[in-house]
């Protein structure tokens, strides 16, 4: 029988290349691996956690599922969903806040990064990663594709899990992350730092046009030597670079490194645009295709949330009878 895999990503913005290479990418080939049955979501009820525009998150939802399915999620083999369109979630997130120790949310490092830019940071910022598991034990997941910057909410997921079985009696699956050999793609403006939706600047965007994708690899920042080699230390631009380019075509960086270790950074940063350009300009095409029938993509999402809030609300069913509320 197969065994099931959870995932979402937010409708925050535009998806980027950390966000490919971390995790979509990841999501596409263990749907087309077949072993498990896969569950995808826009999760946007942990988009609305920080500051946002209320008249754009449809239209966000929307490019969001518009992006998996260009990537090349399949809704006929995956269910792919909007999170608030399944209530379970939000209810049993409430229902593990109440064995979630109150130290353990407040080591996050998301939090405390979050929250450190916010002027009066929210409640449901903090209690975000409950809902994360709650997203994940009500599909009985074993496996979650993500980048490394969940793996600490995937770790609570875990000791809820563990906490849970252990107080009620063996009920909620332990889920395991599964990360790709990108799971921290860096800024293409500050390699030091996570390429991330909220500093649009440093973000190859999938859909970006040939023209932004090679003015921003040629003006991506780079150290003032000389040599294509792999060090992430001492030329953490590079490595980057050439992290991107071996996982967008599926090369080894040995291999790339071999090719062009004498050449010039620009002629370098051109090979990567090339390439990227190649491999994204289908996914744009498509996605722009799908975007052009918002009634249709809805469509999906209904039939998806349907076949999700059955899987869902058996599991709850099940976590409330353990628990002594039915
Ligand atoms: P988000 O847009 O924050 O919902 O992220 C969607 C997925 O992309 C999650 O699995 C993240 O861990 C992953 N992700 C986000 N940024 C990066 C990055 N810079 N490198 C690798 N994976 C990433
Ligand atoms: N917190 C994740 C992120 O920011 C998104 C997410 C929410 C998720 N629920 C999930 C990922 C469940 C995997 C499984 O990227």
């Amino acid at each position: 029988m197969q065994q099931n895999l959870v995932s979402g990503i937010q409708p925050s913005g535009r998806l980027h290349i950390g966000n490919y290479l971390g995790a979509l990418k990841n999501h596409v080939t263990l749907q087309d691996a077949g072993a498990h049955r896969c569950f995808f979501m826009a999760v946007d009820l942990h988009s609305i956690t920080e500051p946002y525009d209320a008249s754009q998150k449809h239209a966000q939802v929307l490019d969001t599922l518009a992006s998996f399915i260009a990537a090349g999620i399949d809704p006929k083999r995956s269910t792919l969903f909007v999170q608030s369109h399944v209530p379970a979630h939000s209810e049993l997130a409430w229902i593990l806040s109440t064995i979630t120790p109150f130290g353990e949310l407040s080591r996050m490092t998301q939090f405390k990064d979050k929250s450190a830019r916010q002027e009066e940071s929210n409640v449901a910022l903090f209690t975000y990663p409950v809902l994360m598991a709650a997203d994940i034990v009500l599909y009985d997941a074993v496996a979650v594709p993500v980048g490394d910057d969940q793996l600490q909410h995937l770790e609570l997921t875990r000791t809820l899990v563990r906490k849970f079985n252990n107080r009620f009696g063996e009920t909620l699956v332990e889920p395991q992350p599964l990360l790709t050999p990108t799971p921290r793609v860096m800024s293409l403006t500050d390699p030091l730092r996570k390429m991330s939706k909220s500093e649009p600047a440093g973000c190859l965007f999938l859909d970006d046009t040939p023209e932004d994708v090679t003015a921003k690899l040629m003006a991506a920042v780079t150290d003032s030597g000389s040599g294509i080699t792999y060090d992430p230390e001492n030329k953490a631009g590079i490595a980057n670079l050439l992290t991107i380019f071996a996982n967008v075509t599926d090369r080894s960086v040995d291999d790339l490194v071999a090719e062009y270790k004498d050449a010039k950074y620009s002629v370098f940063k051109k090979a990567i645009a090339k390439v990227a350009i190649k491999k994204f300009t289908p996914f744009r095409k498509k996605k722009a295709k799908l975007l052009a029938k918002p009634e249709a993509l809805w469509k999906v999402a209904t039939r998806g949330a349907k076949a999700a809030n059955l899987v869902a609300n058996a599991k709850l069913v099940e976590i409330k009878k353990k628990i002594g509320l039915l």
